[in-house]
């Protein structure tokens, strides 16, 4: 009973459509190139486990988080793949991820004078993070590459397994920038490969860069949201570089019908008020969920029709205005498609001026996802 879904709402997350999407950038990469599934912040809000091993059936060879903490919730589901963590770790926590078999970035050469060798059962595996105009997290010069690969080979217990960068603007069609970013890297890994005779994991692409350019993509590809079906930019999605499909998508059921009459007001502060003799439904959903306030005016689906949201959202509810009576318990979709009709999260993003990364991210734990497959 603990994990019934009780309330009616939930968001369903075609696996399929997850293995189709990973069909698709396979079918556009070379032979030598890999893909490492980005799962970070529970799987773009998808679920890192199950997208994590449906990945990994579809032919991901690895996996890759933000967190350590993330990494070690795919090692407790068996998830025995090589996973790489993007994020900077405490040094403390190496010898957790030593023990894990978990990969860890770094590039502070503190960071490896930190170390504590003694602690190690298990070598630590590295892979190092070169800043090439991101601006985020890295080592930026020659200089310090070479000042880090020396501090690298003082150390014990650990070995260097990969390099990499990431991309500003692989999305953005105008590619200046990102063939600048791209120059800085080789020019790296020339100097890279004079010093460093072992081998190692090269990689530079997220889902835009591989998409736009998968030959130039090195070793492997970190496949984030495009894996999810998503479009880095409206620019990648109008261009028709690849076909994608949706994985997520959100319902609910009315739980409550009425008529109200003209002039009658609906919510916190009666911001809306009905224009005429109308049909309220009321939806069990709100910004306790992740479905936040300024989805105000924006719409939802019942029986295939698009029906706006009306007055305030709640924390746990929000209104809507129909066209007709319908039955408490009809389907309602909020993201997603119902008979022919769809409302896609770029639809849901572009209500709230920002992008589709962030919308699965925002809708909580508060909603349960059902996974389904039809393989
Ligand atoms: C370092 C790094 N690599 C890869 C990705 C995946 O990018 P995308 O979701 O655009 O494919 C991310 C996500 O932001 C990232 O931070």
């Amino acid at each position: 009973m603990e994990d019934a879904i009780i309330r009616e709402t939930w968001a369903e997350i075609n696996l399929d459509h997850i293995g189709y999407n990973i069909e698709q950038i396979k079918k556009k990469l070379p032979q030598k190139t890999k893909i490492v599934a980005v799962v970070k912040a529970d799987g773009y809000g998808h679920g890192s486990v199950e997208v994590a091993k449906k990945a990994i059936e579809s032919g991901a060879e690895a996996i890759a988080v933000a967190l350590l903490e993330e990494a070690l919730v795919l090692r407790k589901a068996s998830i025995q793949v090589p996973i790489l963590v993007l994020g900077r770790v405490p040094t403390k926590f190496a010898p957790l991820a030593a023990e894990q078999d978990i990969t860890l970035t770094f590039f502070q050469k503190e960071w490896l004078q930190e170390l504590e060798h003694g602690a190690f059962k298990k070598e630590l595996k590295l892979h190092m993070k070169w800043d090439t105009g991101m601006g985020r997290i890295g080592i930026t010069t020659e200089a310090e590459l070479i000042e880090l690969l020396s501090e690298l080979r003082e150390t014990q217990n650990v070995s260097l397994t990969g390099v990499y960068t990431h991309f500003a603007t692989a999305d953005e069609l105008e590619s200046m920038y990102y063939f600048k970013q791209k120059e800085c890297f080789e020019n790296m890994l020339e100097v890279f490969e004079q010093e460093w005779s072992e081998p190692v994991s090269i990689h530079i692409g997220n889902s835009a860069a591989s998409i736009r350019f998968p030959e130039n993509m090195h070793n492997c590809i970190r496949f984030g949201i495009s894996m999810y079906g998503l479009y880095p930019s409206s620019g990648i999605r109008e261009n028709g570089f690849i076909s994608l499909k949706q994985a997520f998508s959100l319902h609910s059921r009315l739980a409550h019908v009425k008529k109200v009459p003209a002039g009658r007001s609906i919510s916190y502060g009666q911001t809306y008020r009905a224009e005429e003799d109308e049909w309220i439904g009321t939806v069990p959903i709100g910004y306790g969920d992740g479905w936040i306030r300024k989805l105000k005016g924006f719409h939802v689906l019942v029986n295939g029709k698009y029906m706006s949201i009306v007055g305030r959202i709640c924390m746990d509810m929000m209104m809507i205005r129909l066209d007709q009576k319908y039955d408490v318990g009809t389907k309602v979709t909020l993201i997603g498609d119902q008979n022919n009709s769809h409302i896609s999260m770029d639809d849901v993003a572009e209500h709230l001026e920002t992008i589709n990364y962030e919308i699965p991210c925002m809708l909580n734990e508060r909603i349960p996802r059902i996974y389904i497959s039809e393989k």
